[in-house]
């Protein structure tokens, strides 16, 4: 294999959590190790946190902010990390849930006061999909919270995954005195908002040691002991096998914007983590250390200023080596394509990149060629799958207030849907555009672009849908079905059938009626 070098030094993930767990605190802390920035602060929060309709230049701003920290990359004890960002928003999460195809691992962040919460359990399912593995850091011990037993019950029952503790917190709230290492035997001691460095790490692989006695008070140091013997009696010694197979997730303590706990995360995810593995794809596995290049698209950012239509599509390269200049082959589109200036994005800058291997992120210009799922190869033909679309929970039926301007909506609409803003879907034998999103403020979005892009005004009126569900079977029976039930069958943009439920009760009544047809939540892109 031509390339083992440089895939073993790639590591690629994202941190996952929801809203105001300290997902961008923990990025930023990441950086600062990583050498990526110098000061903190330099991370910017990505999150809209108003929702009103005066608060479209934030979703610009947001939008500017986000294609800079896409992609973060920082190298990390020999390692290079590329850490991909995910929207914080919640109106946002099937953009959050397309960047989990194209990692390896996750982190997820958890808020010790609120433990589990709703976007936390969506967010793993997606990651059970592909089995992604897991770290989950707890957050906030600093804070008053969930007692850590407790929290490790929450986490295994909610989230549907063995857990098992790598560190453990002494107390917590105003009393937490840090945070011992089950891994490598050690204690860090908590003060705030210093860069815990190798120093501070006591060594402590006898907790008999009277070591502990002086470091604590006696029912602190009887605490830590007791606790230990029970982790050590309840859990299975950690193993890697299940972790990097996404069945057992090890968990740490600590305090992201202390800065504490972090390093002791960042180690073992560098240890730990897995490098880019192979992936699926149409007609093969596709391994990760093949000679020839492929890739797949999986983000589409469209060009902040609007007088220039351009995009950047993010690539995850698959396997091989991607080449500036080279012809690669576009497979749905059945041509060559090649790319002049490809982004790689180091911390907050963009920079060009001569070539780039599995587990790294280009981005690419666009001019309207992508599609997310696009998969690029030196010639072969087969498409990476696992990059499903999800069941949109809002229906809005798009209506074109402007009739001069009916070419620009249709353009605009299908290139915003392309980019992965929205769903859209027609009625069957019909015209009707019905819009599905996840989100309200992504409708608000569709309708500011594409009167700022394409000078195009649209109305959306809401529709009594509750899920949309890609429906396959024999033939005879699907016509039965769209003959019964037209009115709620429409096409995705792919001519896939979908089929439209008022509520979950006619979900259920027509799944018992009709037992020769699959109903699906989520859809392969292609
Ligand atoms: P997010 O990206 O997951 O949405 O969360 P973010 O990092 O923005 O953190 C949400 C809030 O939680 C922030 O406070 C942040 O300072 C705080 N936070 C993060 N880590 C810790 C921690 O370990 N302990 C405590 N006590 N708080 C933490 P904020 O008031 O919303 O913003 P800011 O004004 O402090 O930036």
């Amino acid at each position: 294999m031509k390339y083992t070098n440089e895939i073993n030094k790639r590591k690629s993930f994202a941190i996952i959590a929801h809203p105001d767990a300290g997902k961008t605190t923990l990025t930023e802390k990441f950086l600062l190790f990583g050498g990526a920035i110098q000061t903190a602060g330099a991370v910017k929060s990505n999150k809209i946190k108003k929702h009103t309709t005066s608060d479209f230049m934030e979703i610009e701003r947001q939008r500017g902010i986000s294609v800079a920290t896409s992609v973060m990359t920082f190298e990390y004890r020999d390692i290079l990390v590329n850490l991909l960002d995910t929207p914080g928003h919640k109106d946002f999460a099937e953009d959050t849930y397309r960047t989990l195809t194209a990692v390896d691992s996750v982190v997820l962040v958890i808020d010790c006061v609120k433990g589990v919460e709703e976007q936390t359990k969506k967010l793993m399912e997606v990651c059970r999909m592909r089995d992604t593995p897991v770290i989950i850091f707890v957050n906030k011990l600093d804070r008053d919270g969930k007692n850590p037993f407790d929290l490790l019950d929450e986490l295994e029952e909610l989230l549907n995954i063995r857990v098992r503790p790598l560190s453990w917190p002494i107390n917590g709230g105003k009393d937490f005195k840090g945070v011992y290492n089950l891994y490598d035997k050690s204690f860090v001691s908590f003060a705030a908002n210093r860069k815990a460095t190798d120093d501070d790490i006591v060594p402590m692989a006898d907790l008999g040691s009277p070591q502990i006695d002086e470091l604590f008070n006696a029912q602190d140091a009887a605490q830590l002991r007791n606790d230990v013997e029970l982790i050590e009696g309840v859990y299975d010694e950690f193993d890697k096998q299940p972790y990097l197979e996404g069945k057992l997730a090890p968990v740490f303590f600590g305090s992201a914007v202390n800065n504490f706990g972090v390093k002791d995360l960042l180690d073992t995810f560098v240890e730990i983590a897995p490098t880019p593995r192979d992936r699926e794809s149409s007609t093969r596995t596709v391994q990760v250390g093949e000679d020839k290049f492929s890739g797949f698209v999986f983000k589409i950012h469209a060009n902040l200023d609007p007088r220039h239509r351009d995009r950047i599509a993010f690539l995850r390269v698959c396997s091989g080596k991607f080449e500036r200049n080279k012809f690669y082959h576009h497979v749905r589109l059945d041509k060559d394509v090649r790319f002049a200036n490809p982004y790689s994005f180091l911390a907050r800058e963009k920079n060009i990149v001569d070539d780039a291997f599995p587990g790294d992120v280009v981005g690419l210009f666009d001019t309207g060629n992508f599609k997310i799922g696009d998969t690029l190869t030196e010639g072969e033909n087969f498409y990476f799958t696992g990059i499903p679309s999800f069941s949109p929970e809002l229906f809005k039926e798009l209506v074109n207030k402007d009739p001069m301007k009916t070419k620009q909506l249709e353009k605009g609409i299908s290139q915003l849907t392309d980019e992965g803003v929205a769903q859209l879907f027609t009625q069957h034998n019909g015209n009707r555009k019905i819009i599905g999103c996840v989100g309200d403020l992504q409708f608000e979005v569709i309708q500011y672009r594409l009167l700022q892009e394409y000078g195009a005004s649209c109305q959306f009126n809401t529709l009594p849908f509750y899920k949309a569900c890609w429906i396959t079977g024999p033939k005879q029976k699907l016509e039965e079905f769209i003959r019964f039930k037209g009115a709620n069958v429409v096409q995705d943009k792919d001519g896939h059938l979908v089929y439209l439920a008022q509520s979950e009760w006619y979900l259920n009544t027509e799944r018992a009626n009709n037992p020769d047809i699959e109903f699906h939540f989520t859809s392969e892109i292609h």
